[in-house]
C-alpha cells in the first residue's frame, strides 16, 4: 500500500531518518517502535506529506506523491503526536472545522460527526469546550477527527502517551475496531507492550535506522519483545 525506498531526512547536520526501505501492507497494523529521537515522527511526517524526504522515494499504491497530493491526502488520516485542537472551540466546532477542510457537504458533516462521537462515547461532551475534557477524551477526539473524511490509511503518532492504563486499553480497543473495518494502521510508540498487543508487524528504529522488521512472533523467537528491543536499540 505504501512503499519507502531509501528514504532519508536530514535537518542540517542531523540525520533524523537514515536510508529507510520497507513496505506497509493493506489492512495491517504496522508499528514503528523506537526510543525518543529515533526518527518515528519524522518518518510519519514524510509518509503524510508534511515533510519532504532529503533523499529517496515514497510510493502510495505505486504512485509518487507529486501530482497526486490531493488524492493521497484524502486517502490518509493523521493523528498527530501533540494535541493541536483549538481549545477554545467546542468538541463539535473542532470536528466541524476539520470536516469543512475536507469539503464535506453540510448534511453529511453533521451526520458523520454525530456517528463518530457516538462511536467513541463522546456525544455527551459534544458542546463542551475542548479545554474542559480529560486527557483520554482528548485523545479519542483526536482520533475521530482524523476519521471524518473516511481515510483508508490511518497514522497514529504515540496515540496513548501519558494515558492511564485503563484509558490506554480503551484506545487499543478503538484501534482494533478500526482495523476490523478494513483501515490500514500505522502506529508509532515507545511502549513495547502496546506494539506487542496491537501490531501485526513491527519495525524497530534506532538513531534514524531500521534495525528490525518482522511480525512480533518472528522477532521474538522465544524472547520477549522488550529484550529484543533493548538489544537492538542500545
Ligand atoms: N524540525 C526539526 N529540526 C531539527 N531537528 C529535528 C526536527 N525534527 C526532528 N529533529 C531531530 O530528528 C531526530 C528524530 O526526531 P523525531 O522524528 O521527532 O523522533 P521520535 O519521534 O522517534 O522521538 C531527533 O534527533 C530530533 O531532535
Ligand atoms: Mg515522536
Amino acid at each position: 500500500m505504501i512503499k519507502l525506498k531509501n528514504v532519508t531526512k536530514k535537518f542540517g547536520e542531523i540525520i533524523a531518518v537514515n536510508d529507510l526501505s520497507f513496505e506497509i501492507l493493506r489492512g495491517e497494523i504496522f508499528g514503528l517502535l523506537g526510543k525518543n529521537g529515533a526518527g518515528k515522527t519524522t518518518t510519519i511526517k514524510m509518509l503524510t506529506l508534511q515533510l519532504n524526504p532529503t533523499a529517496g522515494h515514497i510510493f502510495f499504491e505505486d504512485k509518487l506523491p507529486q501530482g497526486n497530493e490531493i488524492a493521497i491526502k484524502n486517502l490518509i488520516g493523521i493523528v498527530p503526536q501533540h494535541l493541536n485542537f483549538d481549545q477554545d472551540l467546542t468538541v463539535y466546532e473542532n470536528l466541524e472545522l476539520h470536516a469543512r477542510l475536507y469539503h464535506l457537504p453540510k448534511n453529511l458533516r453533521q451526520k458523520k460527526i454525530d456517528e463518530l462521537l457516538n462511536f467513541v462515547e463522546l456525544e455527551k461532551v459534544k458542546n463542551s469546550f475542548v479545554k474542559s475534557l480529560s486527557g483520554g477524551m482528548k485523545r479519542r477526539l483526536l482520533i475521530i477527527r482524523a476519521l471524518i473524511h473516511e481515510p483508508k490509511i490511518l497514522f497514529l503518532d504515540e496515540p496513548t502517551v501519558a494515558l492511564d492504563p485503563q484509558v490506554r486499553r480503551k484506545i487499543w480497543e478503538l484501534i482494533q475496531n478500526l482495523k476490523s473495518q478494513g483501515i490500514t494502521i500505522i502506529l508509532t510508540t515507545h511502549y513495547i507492550e502496546e506494539a506487542e498487543f496491537l501490531c501485526d508487524r513491527v519495525a524497530i528504529m534506532n538513531v534514524g535506522k531500521l534495525v528490525a522488521l518482522d511480525t512480533t512472533k518472528n522477532l521474538c523467537n522465544g524472547k520477549s519483545l522488550e529484550e529484543i528491543f533493548i538489544q537492538l536499540t542500545n
